[in-house]
């Protein structure tokens, strides 16, 4: 078997980079959208919304970095341009969205796309024997199916 410096089967490794890449994508968009989300929500949820996106973002944030240098750590290339994300994302992308019940869904409906995305990366690290991109996956899938739990009761 072919492997890298860190011991992983080099084919492996490179297939993962690659999904990683679409999970970074991904995470672009929504990371976009919570601004937009952040920016335009009107109503009487205002002040509840205007926070919660902020601190939802700025989580995103900081899980766009730990994509970026995950696939750095596994020997490829991040992503980084906007064009390249908007071709590779899967995830909604939300427009001039206002109103808070139409806002909550389209967190919810990224959420869930990026759960998908997780579960496939979370296979093929599996398969890779890749310890450090399971646990990344296992720590962001739980935290985001958490989250789906309190928007959903958010929205009755
Ligand atoms: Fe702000």
């Amino acid at each position: 078997m072919n492997t890298t410096i860190l011991g992983l089967d080099k084919e492996k490794t490179e297939k993962l980079v690659n999904n990683l890449n679409g999970l970074l994508s991904n995470f672009q968009i929504y990371y976009q959208n919570l601004r937009g989300l952040h920016w335009n929500i009107k109503g009487k949820s205002f002040f509840e919304l205007h926070v919660k996106f902020e601190e939802y973002y700025t989580d995103s944030q900081e899980k766009i970095d730990l994509i970026a240098e995950r696939i750095l750590t596994l020997g490829g290339n991040p992503l980084h341009t906007f064009s390249d994300y908007t071709s590779l994302a899967t995830v909604p992308v939300g427009k001039d969205i206002s109103q808070d019940v139409e806002a909550v869904n389209l967190v919810v409906n990224s959420l869930s796309e990026l759960l998908k995305v997780e579960r496939k990366i979370l296979n093929a690290s599996g398969d890779a024997n890749d310890e450090g991109t399971n646990s990344m996956m296992s720590d962001f899938i739980a935290e985001q199916e958490k989250t789906i739990w309190m928007l959903q009761s958010w929205l009755g």
